[in-house]
């Protein structure tokens, strides 16, 4: 059963809602109907909804403050947005409060019923989150299983998105590297390259297939192995990866269903250590829903007021999500020498400063190095002779950071399975073979 809150100032719209979803029997329980944002949050703490239908314009406190509020309160909850308000403007608004759909009105009923069901399912580690929050005083970040590995074990399955609100940031470099850096001994790394539409994740590692994440879209709702298998690429390097789309006007393919990469990889996440994800700098859904249920962010800036800025912005907007400030790694790429005279670019204590977050990696600017390694397809920390050389000695000491941040956890975690402390559901997943 899926519990739904109402929230519209039109008794009348509430009726008609309560109404379209008691046809669908079965599915959906409507546990209250109220008429103004305010009362939405009294509401939302006390019945604790499943899903919240929530109208923007009302009198006292509108939709998108009260999503703001309750998407804190109660994160357990989902918010749909559903208005006769379809400028871009609002949906970013609703967007930046935590809603997790927008639906315009009036709404067809098998759009409303699908939507819900949709969004419910992608709301699921929040609501397991919030039910385990109490027992399980670390952050562990759930998440369905369901392809297990050929060898029947259940993998830690780290979602690690690398991402830049600015094209040309590196987030590409950053990525493969650390993919290529996370593969240590019986560590399983897969790569996916989720920027749907100029992706170049081939390119930087000189793969071809006819494969790529275009086949997976359409059958994400019965994934298996074997199919995922096939369609993933293997790096000469041993490395795993799913390619995107060989042409630009295929992404509207992957766009059509935008949360279907972030169910693709919930599927195969207990198959891999670690889901590394190159991404393109679009902040769209397809984006959001890797973010929501990535361990993981890594925030790609350069030393440039426009990608501060831009890195600001997104700041925001993850707490405003209310993800963690943990989650998020934030790391500078192209530093230039501090010594260096004609120096163009904003030193690193001015940026930290100014976003009060941790430059938690400075990567060099060096061109040529950066450049030969793409030439040849390989990443550069897969490189040993060069390990020592800046950028690759960075490159290099971010993965093992991000790699020793993760791996201790789960082995805290296996640590407190193993001495018979409280087992929840998703410790228990933590285990690898
Ligand atoms: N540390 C660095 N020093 C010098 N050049 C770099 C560095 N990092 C990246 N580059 C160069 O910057 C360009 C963009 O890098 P990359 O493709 O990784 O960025 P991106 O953020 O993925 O870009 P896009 O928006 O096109 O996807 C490339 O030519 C790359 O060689
Ligand atoms: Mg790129």
């Amino acid at each position: 059963m899926i519990s739904v809150l109402l929230v519209d100032d039109i008794p009348e719209t509430r009726e008609n809602i309560k109404k379209l979803l008691a046809f669908e029997d079965q599915d959906f329980k409507v546990v209250g109907s109220v008429g103004t944002g305010r009362e939405a949050i009294k509401a939302a703490l006390e019945f604790r909804p499943d899903i919240i239908i929530m109208d923007i314009n009302m009198p006292d406190m509108d939709g998108i403050t009260a999503t703001n509020e309750i998407t804190k309160l109660v994160p357990a909850a989902a918010v749909i947005m559903m208005s006769v308000q379809t400028d871009a403007d609002y949906l970013k608004k609703a967007m930046q409060a935590g809603a997790r759909y927008f639906l315009n009105k009036p709404v067809a009923p098998d759009e409303l019923y699908g939507t819900i069901r949709e969004v419910y399912k992608n709301h699921a580690p929040f609501r397991q989150q919030a039910q385990q929050m109490a027992s399980m005083p670390a952050e562990v970040v759930t998440r369905k299983s369901s392809v297990q590995t050929e060898e029947g074990g259940v993998r830690a399955g780290h979602i690690v998105v690398v991402y830049s609100p600015q094209g040309g940031t590196g987030v590409t470099t950053i990525a493969t590297n650390l993919a290529s850096g996370l593969m240590k001994k019986n560590i399983k790394v897969l790569l996916i390259d989720a920027d749907v539409q100029f992706g170049d994740v081939g390119v930087f590692l000189k793969l071809q297939s006819q494969s790529t994440i275009l086949d997976l879209v359409s059958k994400v709702e019965d994934l298996d192995t074997d199919f995922f298998d096939s369609v993933v690429s293997t790096h000469e390097s041993g490395l795993k990866v799913l390619l995107g789309p060989q042409r630009p006007e295929f992404a509207q393919d992957v766009e059509a269903n935008p949360r279907a990469i972030a169910s693709i990889i919930e599927k195969v996440a207990d198959a891999y250590d670690f889901i590394v994800v190159d991404t393109s700098r679009r902040l769209d859904e397809l984006l959001l829903s890797i973010t929501d249920i990535a361990t993981k962010i890594v925030l790609v800036s350069t030393p440039t007021l426009s990608s501060i800025k831009n890195s600001r912005f997104v700041l925001d907007l993850f707490d405003k999500m209310n993800y963690s400030p943990e989650k998020t790694i934030f790391v500078l790429n192209r530093v230039e020498d501090e010594r260096a005279k004609n120096r163009v670019t904003i030193p690193s204590d001015v940026i930290e400063r100014h976003l009060k977050r941790r430059i938690e990696a400075k990567i060099p600017d060096n061109e040529p190095i950066i450049l030969s390694a793409v030439n040849r397809g390989v990443p550069l920390v897969a490189n040993v002779r060069e390990r020592g050389k800046s950028p690759v000695k960075e490159l290099m000491e971010l993965s093992d950071h991000i790699f020793n941040m993760l791996m201790a956890n789960e082995e805290e975690e296996e640590r407190k399975n193993d001495s018979g402390a409280k087992k929840s559901g998703i410790g228990l997943r933590l285990g690898k073979n």
